[in-house]
């Protein structure tokens, strides 16, 4: 079978752990691994702006001896002239060993693996995934905080189109972490990531309004959702309401904080600028952030205050620096020159239904549905697209 990374669910919580063993084993000495994969050449497609990802997959391959090819400007690649990402990845794939791609649609790396005959890495898909993002995250904590299981991660910031923070939300529930989603109003955590959550067995949401945090949050009811073990959350009010909560003196092992992904706003709402307040030296004198490592996938654009990064928390720096081992060690696999434990399947089955389609306008199976028939699954009952994972509507 074809080694794809789409969704952070194509690899199971023990592939995710040999894959952090085998990063561990580069790490210590990146120039001896120099001659792994020569002969074998990588295609990096970023159809949307990226530097760390791209600049740290290309490294990643070149320190294991392989060559890149990069179509990285968007302005002179063929999908500027209106060729359809099915014939773009052809192409590539007929070129290279792997194909890491990047693109502003939901769904474009699973469609991408459908045409391509070779392994497709998702560098990011729209507003959807960004699993690689997640790698290099879940490695972060491991190194920072010693254990990716049993963690308490504070997402905060914008969360509906931060892809990152789905994968990793998808990522952590899997290894018992418990997670406070601290959104910046009307920018919740996507449906598809809540059911997704939610179908986790011995897991539940709760909406709740954090009591504490005045201080740091500069507000005396912060709403907040808990993803965590039923029997760890406070109790539900009997009309679902949120429920004040007193953090106290839990402890959040780390704070992970995105920027507003202003490309992906409508036009009317690309005004809009952070109404949560900057991380700053103040932010983290509250007793709950006193072991916390505050990670940001970066761009940074205003979110932490330059001043905090001497702060021996400010983990985003080194976290950005650990993406080239573990995409080393994912370039490794992809190209079958690793194996890694196989460990329980993620994914739940999701049967495919018909008279469904996708009408989510962000979705890559509606802007080039001239030439892709829909595809709907059904989770738990509920219609959604293969692609973009959204609901999906009756025809
Ligand atoms: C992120 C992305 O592209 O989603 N960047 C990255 O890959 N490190 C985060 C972002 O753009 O805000």
């Amino acid at each position: 079978v074809k080694r794809d990374l789409i969704t952070i669910h194509d690899l199971s919580n023990r592939a995710l752990e040999g894959l952090m063993d085998l990063a561990d084993e580069i790490r210590p000495n990146l120039r001896s691994w120099r001659s792994e994969l020569q002969g074998f050449l990588m295609g990096s497609l970023f159809l949307e702006p990226s530097t760390r990802t791209r600049l740290s997959f290309e490294t990643a391959m070149m320190r294991l001896g392989g060559k890149v090819i990069t179509s990285a400007d968007v302005s002179t690649s063929s999908a500027a002239k209106g060729e359809s990402l099915g014939d773009t990845v052809r192409i590539v794939d007929s070129y290279v060993d792997l194909t890491v791609l990047r693109h502003p649609a939901a769904g474009a790396a699973r469609l991408a693996s459908r045409y391509a005959h070779r392994p497709i890495i998702n560098a990011g898909d729209g507003g959807h995934e960004h699993p690689t993002q997640t790698l290099c995250d879940l490695y972060t904590l491991r190194a920072e905080k010693g254990r990716v299981r049993q963690l308490t991660v504070m997402l905060y910031g914008d969360l509906l189109y931060a892809r990152t923070t789905h994968s990793l939300a998808r990522a952590l529930v899997r290894f018992g972490s418990s997670i406070v989603a601290v959104a910046q109003p009307g920018l919740d955590l996507p449906d598809f990531v809540i059911e997704d959550l939610a179908r986790i067995p011995g897991y539940a949401l709760r909406h709740v309004l954090i009591t504490d945090m005045a201080d740091v949050l500069q507000r005396d009811r912060v709403p907040a959702l808990l993803i965590d073990r039923e029997e760890r959350l406070p109790p539900a009010s009997p009309d679902g309401a949120p429920v004040l909560h007193h953090l106290g003196a839990a402890t959040i092992d780390a704070i992970y904080v995105t920027r507003l992904q202003r490309e992906r706003y409508a036009p009317v709402d690309a005004a809009r600028t952070l109404e949560l307040p900057i991380l700053d030296h103040r932010f983290l004198i509250a007793p709950q952030f006193r072991d916390t490592v505050v990670l940001h996938p970066l761009p940074r654009v205003g979110e932490i205050a330059p001043e905090f990064d001497r702060d021996p928390r400010a983990a985003y720096f080194r976290q950005a620096a650990l993406g080239v081992p573990i995409r080393m060690a994912l370039i490794l696999w992809a190209l079958g020159k690793a194996s890694l434990p196989q460990g329980e399947s993620p994914a739940p089955e999701e049967p495919a239904v018909t008279g469904f389609r996708c009408l989510n306008p962000a979705c890559i199976s509606v802007q080039e549905s001239a030439v892709i028939p829909p595809e709907v699954t059904t989770l738990g009952g509920i219609p959604r697209c293969l692609f973009c994972e959204t609901r999906a509507e009756p025809l």
